[in-house]
């Protein structure tokens, strides 16, 4: 046989075994699985060659992005998660789609997520959802699992401690008072002024995280599209349009961070690490003198984009959330301000008066439940296993949606779809039936370790706004919450601000 007869029969060789693991992937073994689900009395819609559900959450999703809703109205899960309204009705709380070839277990049962989120064995590891968010946030203490993840988190720690925190409020106001100047700038003109409030509070959250950053982070030109994922995960190495604006940022994103972290490190005997959450994650990072460093510098710069993607994001959205809940709820307006004015005076309040502000803490409590930032957290199943009583395979999807659950009646009583924050009068585990009903900041051993951070920051900044300022909802608003990694207003959020 001539070299050329070789090179085609095992070409064809080639060929053949990969349509042959592609049947099996793409054709068999769905049609396996779903039999599999069905037999345990697991439902849900039928698998589509290739590209599962993805199809009909596109167009689900499609139809919802043309709704509004008034502003009493909270329920925008037909607008962000409308695939799993419809499903959860027709299939109930546990069903199976199919994100391409991949089962997705959709666990809305809050026994089950526990089930989930407190295991301690890595049987759940994290799913890598989206790779354009793989890349932006870079190995840092979100997507890492087992021990990397251990060693990260050990070293992260110590830069959130209630002291440290407590010393960042000062920075915290200092940023907020200097964006709230620009405003009283603009209003010492008379009368009110109309602010388009979600930008600046992206603003105002990325320089509490590291001064300087924010010019060149400007999230809006990566395009990140919604959470659910492609259909084929090795797409993420071809160069498409998308990709390669992801990695021409990450690249931008990586040599501005060394760039950051490298003046910090040579200044640090004379101006020490820095004032913001950089600062802190630096000096923790830091080994003394002589040891070896717990992160290498790739590690410490893939855990600053970490912090600064999942930091800044998440904060501003909750604080332009609380300021459209303000604005619709002026009898709440009036109650916190009160106890801001007694715990604060006309003072910048201190991490001592921040945590006697009870009402403010209730009222960003409610306003997590019912507009988080995250609305949904996946994990994968690390081998077959039992969940909930239900055999699910290995390398299945679940998804934990949030926000579904946060509208549960059956968790939070008949008023689920209210703002009431009366209901976290007793504390966040008596609010509702079950005591880890509120996931807005997950729960268990891979919870958010910036809660806190978060916390403090929207509670200082609240406190501020409302010594100084009346809002009131421009009409211009239009209620649309979309999605797009985090929640955020569709159009902005425009507010009316009046001087006290
Ligand atoms: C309102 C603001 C915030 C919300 C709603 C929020 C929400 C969340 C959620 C739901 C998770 C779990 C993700 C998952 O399981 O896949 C998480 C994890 C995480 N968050 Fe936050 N977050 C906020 C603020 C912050 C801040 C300010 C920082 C840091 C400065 C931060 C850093 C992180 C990190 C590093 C993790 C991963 C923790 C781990 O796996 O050990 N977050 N956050």
């Amino acid at each position: 046989m001539g070299v050329a007869w070789m090179v085609a029969a095992a070409v064809a060789a080639v060929l053949a075994s990969w349509a042959f693991n592609a049947l099996v992937h793409l054709v068999w073994r769905p049609y396996a699985i779903t039999r599999r689900f069905r037999a345990q009395g697991v439902r849900g819609p039928d698998y589509r060659f290739f590209t599962g559900s993805l199809g009909e959450i596109k167009r689900l999703r499609a139809e919802g992005a043309a709704v509004t809703l008034d502003v009493d109205d909270h329920d925008f899960i037909p607008m962000v998660q409308p695939h799993l309204r419809k499903w959860i009705a027709l299939y109930g709380k546990t069903f199976v789609y199919w994100t391409g070839a991949r089962p997705n277990v959709c666990v809305t049962d809050v026994n089950v997520v526990r089930q989930v989120l407190f295991d301690r064995t890595g049987l759940y590891p994290k799913n890598l959802m989206n790779p354009h968010i793989s890349r932006l946030l870079g190995k840092g203490l979100v997507l890492t699992d087992g021990d990397d993840w251990k060693r990260h988190r050990k070293v992260v720690h110590p830069a959130f401690n209630m002291d440290k925190l407590k010393m960042m409020t000062a920075t915290m106001s200092e940023c907020a008072r200097s964006m709230m100047s620009e405003w009283e700038a603009q209003l010492a003109k008379g009368g009110e002024v109309e602010i388009e409030l979600s930008s600046r509070f992206e603003e105002l959250t990325a320089d509490v995280i590291s001064h300087g950053v924010r010019e060149q982070l400007r999230r809006g030109e990566t395009g990140l599209p919604g959470a659910e994922g492609a259909p084929i995960p090795a797409l993420k190495y071809l160069p498409t349009e998308k990709n390669l604006r992801t990695w021409k940022l990450d690249k931008q994103v990586r040599g501005m961070l060394m760039d950051i972290i490298k003046t910090r490190l040579a200044n640090k005997d004379t101006a020490g690490y820095g004032n913001d959450l950089l600062g802190l994650m630096l000096e923790a990072c830091a080994p003394e003198h002589g040891e070896t460093p717990m992160l290498s510098m790739d590690e410490i710069i893939d855990e600053c984009k970490t912090f600064f993607f999942a930091g800044h994001d998440t904060t501003s959205h909750l604080l332009t959330w609380a300021s459209f809940l303000l604005s619709t709820h002026p009898e709440w307006q009036d109650r916190l301000r009160e106890e801001v004015r007694r715990e604060c005076g006309d003072e910048v309040p201190t991490g001592d008066a921040l945590n006697k502000l009870k009402l403010v803490n209730m009222f960003l409590l409610e306003t997590l439940r019912l507009y988080g930032p995250v609305s949904l957290i996946q994990r994968k199943t690390g081998s077959d296993l039992d969940l909930g009583g239900i055999r699910v395979p290995e390398g299945a999807i679940l998804t934990i949606p949030i926000a579904t659950i946060h509208r549960d009646k059956e968790v939070w009583g008949d008023a689920a779809g209210e703002f009431k924050p009366e209901r976290f009068e007793n504390g966040v585990t008596r609010a509702a039936k079950y005591p880890n009903a509120l996931l807005s900041f997950s729960s268990g051993p891979r919870s958010c370790i910036g809660q806190n951070f978060a916390m403090i920051e929207a509670k200082a900044v609240v406190a501020m706004i409302l010594q100084r300022f009346e809002l009131e909802l421009s009409p211009k608003y239009v209620h649309a919450p979309m999605d797009v990694i985090t929640l955020r207003p569709r159009h902005g959020l425009p507010m009316l601000l009046r001087p006290l």
